[in-house]
This record gives structure tokens, C-alpha cells and sequence, in this order.
């Protein structure tokens, strides 16, 4: 099949991410024929304002207000859809696909919802959809997932995949910075949301985590099958036993395949500072895979960000040029097969940190105790303040092994209701 002399692309935003696609693409020109077969030309971009957004490129003219714009021009062969959301860029890419064009997108809210059915859309039309800035921006992981691990039976993924809240948690512990002035300054290098709650709540990293479970167990996991914990309860106390436990806390995302069932969730863990995840900093992400037959893989590398992220959409986009030019688009459609069960969190099973304050006075350890005994939560370690607040109070921190998390629960509301318990301060998994 002769070559197509240019491929025209319809790009769909020009906030962050959008502009460092419009600026990688500029700073692929040279070689971009020699690496795909074709020139990759921006035909038309949509933007909510042209005049806000006129001095961000060369030629005003190519800026519109209007989608039909692009995904009604018949010249336009591929969509790149990075407004995020999932409302009107679910529209945007249903039509761009009911048109005939391949969709390239960074929206991990789509793609953790709908995304099952939009490769499928894609695939029955000979189409491509590619997402691989969805999952932690630079880092190549839905490629090795679909791809280069498809030969293992993939039982456990963890990761960090939010760049936000690990900058946060990276310079609250290492520079004290306070959480509101580590938040400002993610936001202003480009690596928080628009709405930064999602980024703090573990939502974007619950979306993350849907998508590399669907992908990696063949089964359709959903946003809301992932429980999700944030990093807005953590305080300084938190960082700091952690530090004296010989630890760092991180937003993890972990999906597990075990006995049939999928567990999918997000929540701060206490890491050991000597495993490899401790080390992960900043705005890095890290992904661990395990599979049966490769054994263990960590994936590593920048995970939000202007030109990590366009560095993913870009490579999107000059695969399926060459996919256009190979005449092979479409090939890869969804690889969900079966659908295995989504396990509760509570039925679970963790090692947790608790911290508590409690009246200084005999016996009260003792009680503490007691109550986790009788639930079956087995007790790793156990460090006691006296008067580190106030001068009558103790601080307990406990750390328990492998327990059920229902049990856990369990354990905490009966704790609650004791006159000699002032507050369960912190509850944190532990690596
Ligand atoms: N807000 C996201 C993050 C951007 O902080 O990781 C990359 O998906």
C-alpha cells in the first residue's frame, strides 16, 4: 500500500498537555517522514477561546471554537483528545470514530469508564484508539501490558502513579514543606488536575489502576470498582512515625489477582525506605508488574507533566501513522475476555499503622491490646509516648502483620467506643 504523503491530525485541546503535543511535534519535524513514512501536520486545534490561546502557536488560523470542525473534516485522520472529562469528550470521540478517524487521548476518566467500549468501537472499524498517556504519563506501561507481557498470567501490579500527591509527599518529608504550598507548586508545573481534589482524593490514580487491572487481567474493571484513600488526612505527625519506623509514605495503587477475584484500590502505605518504591520521587512514577513467567518488572520514570505526557501522545500518534501506512489499524482490539469478580476491601488482607492518643494511666495499653487480640489482629510492633501533647496523654503507634481488614475494622469501632481512647488519630496500610 503506497505511503500516505501527510497524515492530518485534529487536536482536541491546548491547555497543558495539548501544547506540549503542538511542541513535540514541532520538535520531531525533522525526522518525523524518516520514522513513520508520513509528515504529521496539526490541521485544525480546538480551544474554548481563540483569544486566549493565539500566542501559543505559529498560525492563529488553525485554532477553532468549534469540534465539527475536526471531527467533521474529511482531511483530518486522527483525533488527539486531551481535554479530559468524560461528558463532551466522550461525544467528541464516539463521533471522531462514527467519522473514520483514530483517536489518541490522555483521559484516563474516559478511558477507566468507558474505555472497554470505545476500543471496541474503534476496532470494529478498523481503527486505532491509543491511551498510553492515560497511566503515568511518560512511562511506557499500557504498551507492556498489551504487548511485550501478553505471554504471562499477570497476578499483582503496584504502583505509583499519581505525580501530584507523590510531589507533595516527597517535599512535605524531605523539605517540610507544608501540603498547601507542595500542592501550589504541582499545580503550577503542570502536574495536577484541573480540579486538583482528584489528584489528593486517589481518584486519578483509581482510574489508573482500572485501567492497568482491565488490562492486565482480561476482565473489566471500572473506576468505581476501585476503593480509594487520599493524602488529605496525612499530617506531619504521620510523616514523621513513619520516618521513625523507617519508612516513607506513598499514594499506592495495587491490583491483585487472587483466587478468581480482582482487588483494586488506592490508599498511602508506610514503604520501607529500603525498598525500590521509597526511592521514587517528586513527580516519578513506578510501576511494579508480576507475572508468572517474567517474574517481577518495574517500569519507572516522569508520571505527569507537560512534555512526559505529550512524549506518550506523541508516540501514539506516530504508531498509528505507521499503522495507517502499513494499512493495520485496528489489529489491537480490547483484550477483556471474562469478568472476574471485584473483592471488597474489607475482605482483604493488609498490615496496618494505627496511631492513638490515649489517657496516660495503667492498664490502658493493656486494653488496647486486648481488643485486637480478641479480633484476631496480630500485633507487629507497638511504640508508646508519654506526654508528647499533653502531659497526662500517651501516644500509642502499633503496627500489626497480615490481617484480615474486616477484622481490623472491627477492631477500630471497638476501640472507639472506649473511655480510654481520645482519638484514633491515623490509619495507614503498611507495605
Ligand atoms: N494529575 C496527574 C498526576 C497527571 O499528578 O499524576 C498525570 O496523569
Amino acid at each position: 500500500m503506497a505511503k500516505k504523503e501527510v497524515v492530518r491530525i485534529g487536536l482536541l485541546g491546548l491547555g497543558t498537555v495539548g501544547f506540549g503535543v503542538y511542541k513535540t511535534l514541532k520538535l520531531q519535524l525533522e525526522n518525523m517522514e524518516a520514522k513513520t513514512g508520513s509528515r504529521i501536520e496539526i490541521k485544525r486545534i480546538l480551544v474554548l477561546k481563540i483569544a486566549d490561546f493565539a500566542d501559543r502557536v505559529d498560525d492563529v488560523a488553525i485554532l477553532t471554537e468549534n469540534a465539527d470542525d475536526i471531527l467533521d473534516d474529511p482531511e483530518i485522520d486522527i483525533v488527539v483528545e486531551v481535554i479530559g472529562g468524560t461528558k463532551a469528550a466522550y461525544e467528541f470521540q464516539k463521533k471522531a470514530l462514527l467519522n473514520g478517524k483514530h483517536v489518541v487521548t490522555a483521559n484516563k476518566d474516559l478511558v477507566a469508564t468507558e474505555g472497554h467500549n470505545l476500543i471496541e468501537m474503534a476496532s470494529e472499524r478498523g481503527l486505532d484508539y491509543s491511551f498510553e498517556a492515560a497511566v503515568a504519563g511518560g512511562i511506557p506501561v499500557i504498551r507492556p501490558l498489551r504487548r511485550c507481557l501478553a505471554g504471562n498470567n499477570i497476578t499483582e501490579i503496584l504502583g505509583i502513579v499519581n505525580g501530584t500527591t507523590n510531589f507533595i509527599l516527597t517535599k512535605m518529608a524531605k523539605e517540610n514543606m507544608s501540603y498547601q504550598e507542595a500542592l501550589k507548586i504541582a499545580s503550577e508545573l503542570g502536574y495536577a488536575e484541573a480540579n486538583p481534589t482528584s489528584d489528593v482524593e486517589g481518584l486519578d490514580a483509581a482510574r489508573k489502576v482500572a485501567i492497568m487491572a482491565s488490562l492486565a487481567f482480561h476482565s473489566d474493571v471500572r473506576f468505581k470498582d476501585v476503593y480509594h484513600e487520599g493524602i488529605t488526612s496525612l499530617t506531619e505527625d504521620d510523616i514523621r512515625n513513619a520516618g521513625e519506623l523507617g519508612c516513607v509514605i506513598k499514594l499506592m495503587g495495587v491490583t491483585r489477582q487472587i483466587d478468581g477475584a480482582v482487588e483494586a484500590a488506592v490508599y498511602p502505605m508506610l514503604i520501607p525506605k529500603d525498598h525500590m518504591m521509597a526511592s521514587v520521587e517528586d513527580s516519578f512514577n513506578a510501576v511494579f508488574i508480576h507475572g508468572d513467567a517474567v517474574d517481577d518488572v518495574m517500569l519507572y520514570g516522569r508520571g505527569a507533566g507537560e512534555m512526559p505526557t505529550a512524549s506518550a501522545i506523541v508516540g501514539d500518534i506516530f504508531e498509528t501513522v505507521r499503522n495507517i501506512n502499513n494499512d493495520c489499524t485496528g489489529r489491537l482490539g480490547s483484550s477483556v475476555y471474562r469478568q472476574l469478580p471485584i473483592r471488597p476491601q474489607e475482605e482483604t488482607v493488609n498490615k496496618f499503622f494505627v496511631r492513638m492518643r490515649v489517657p496516660d494511666r495503667c492498664g490502658v495499653l493493656s486494653e488496647v491490646v486486648s481488643v485486637f487480640a480478641k479480633n484476631n489482629v496480630s500485633i507487629n510492633s507497638v511504640i508508646q509516648k508519654i506526654g508528647l501533647e499533653k502531659p497526662d496523654e500517651a501516644e500509642i503507634v502499633i503496627t500489626t502483620e497480615k490481617i484480615s481488614e474486616k477484622n481490623f475494622r472491627h477492631s477500630l469501632d471497638e476501640l472507639k467506643a472506649l473511655d480510654s481512647i481520645n482519638e484514633i488519630s491515623s490509619v495507614i496500610r503498611v507495605y
